[in-house]
């Protein structure tokens, strides 16, 4: 058997999403011996830690059985190694891509991945013009809940989609009294925060994918909670939207909303719930669950019959049929085998941008209080 070592810089790797995602499934690949590719052959990650802070790197590559680590980024990116991840915080990475795409390395990164699409549109072109291969994180349709969304609708069990719906969100506490859950760059807009950057970046690719492409938005975004408390529990003035309510048209005429807010407590299946309605039947997912109500099975809800009716009753659960690996490790090795033997990866730098350009309609129709459409994107 031949195993071939692939190197993968992870910047931002003390993170939270870089520690308990990017950093573990890599790991879990490499303990199993790498990757199996078509011809037999292995493909194995190994991991070079970059970030800020040298206890919290060293500490990390110790606990993982002494990988390397290095704060220097510019060093890191002038080393043999193939891939670069960035997972730390959003403010500033396209500059750290483009460092990354002049030196020639593979470009795999968390979303969103600019602040406007036109600068996600000029890392894709970047990408594409340095011919190393490109991919963004494209998590959510690989969760249970969500994957049966779409195994409904490849199934064809909802006949023409009439409508879909996304309540999504939960409380964020302000870091006063209860520690805030989220990291406080979320909230500063000169560190790559706001709800609707951080957010429609997923809604983006659900919609496109499991309904049909975003055609036009209107869009109101608020500030719930003006001041928090930050980690080192400094008070500080939010200067970024909290809540999003989007009206969305897409491509056919179809109707749908997202409402998705850190202001809001949950009183639903699951803190993201997605809706879709069909002529044929209706289903409800949310991270791990799905319930579908085909138009056989809809119950007459209307007038004074229904009161007190048990409406949950009327649904049916999807069973787990299908394959389950965590979301992040589907990623990786799609990734990997993209870059090992040019497996498609269909979230590349272009359908990353489509996914800023969501947040971006959305902040532009609630700057400019109209209807704003939604220009193609292609490189
Ligand atoms: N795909 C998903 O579902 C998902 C979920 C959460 C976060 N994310 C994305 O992952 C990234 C990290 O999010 P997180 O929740 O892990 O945040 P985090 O704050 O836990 O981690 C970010 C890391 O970046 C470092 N950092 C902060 N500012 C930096 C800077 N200016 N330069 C370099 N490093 C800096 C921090 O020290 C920290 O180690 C974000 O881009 C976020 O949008 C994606």
């Amino acid at each position: 058997m031949v195993a071939r070592t692939i190197g993968v810089i992870i910047n931002g790797a003390t993170g939270r999403i870089g520690t308990t995602q990017h950093l573990r499934f890599l790991m879990e690949i490499r303990a199993e011996g790498g990757l199996a590719m078509r011809d037999g052959s292995r493909l194995v990650p190994e991991p070079l830690l970059v970030g800020r802070d040298e206890g919290k790197l060293a500490a990390l590559a110790a606990a993982q059985g002494g990988l390397r680590w290095t704060t220097d980024l510019a060093a890191a990116l002038a080393g043999p190694d193939e891939i670069f991840m960035d997972c730390a915080a959003t403010g500033g990475r396209p500059e750290r891509v483009k460092q990354a795409i002049a030196a020639g390395k593979h470009i795999h990164i968390e979303k969103p991945t600019a602040p406007t699409a036109e600068v996600a549109m000029e890392l894709a072109r970047l990408a594409a013009a340095r011919g190393v291969k490109h991919g963004v994180i494209q998590d959510k349709l690989f969760l249970p809940g969500f994957a049966k969304l779409m195994f409904l609708k490849e199934s064809g069990f909802f006949g023409r989609i009439v409508g879909a719906r996304i309540d999504a969100g939960s409380w964020i506490f302000d870091g006063e009294r209860q520690v805030c859950q989220r990291p406080s760059w979320n909230y500063r807009a000169d560190q790559g925060g706001g709800l609707a950057l951080d957010m429609m970046a997923h809604w983006r690719y659900m919609i496109d994918r499991l309904v049909a492409p975003v055609a036009r938005v209107a869009a109101q975004i608020s500030t719930a909670v003006p001041r928090r408390v930050d980690e080192a529990g400094v008070a500080y003035d939010v200067d970024v939207e909290d809540s999003v309510q989007a009206l969305l048209t897409l491509e056919g005429g179809i109707p749908a909303v997202i409402s998705n807010s850190w202001a809001t407590r949950v009183r639903r299946d699951d803190t993201m719930c997605v809706q879709i309605d069909g002529v044929l039947g209706s289903a409800v997912a949310g991270r791990n669950r799905c319930f579908s109500q085909a138009a056989v099975n809809t119950p007459e809800a209307f007038g004074g019959a229904s009161l007190g009716m048990d409406f949950m009753a009327g649904w049916a659960e999807v069973p787990d049929t299908l394959p389950v690996k965590p979301p992040f490790r589907q990623c990786w090795e799609l990734f990997l085998r993209h870059v090992g033997e040019d497996a498609p990866y269909l979230p590349d730098l272009v359908e990353g941008a489509k996914a800023v350009q969501l947040a971006e309609l959305v902040y532009r129709s609630h700057g400019e209080g109209r209807w704003v459409e939604a220009a193609r994107l292609a490189l």
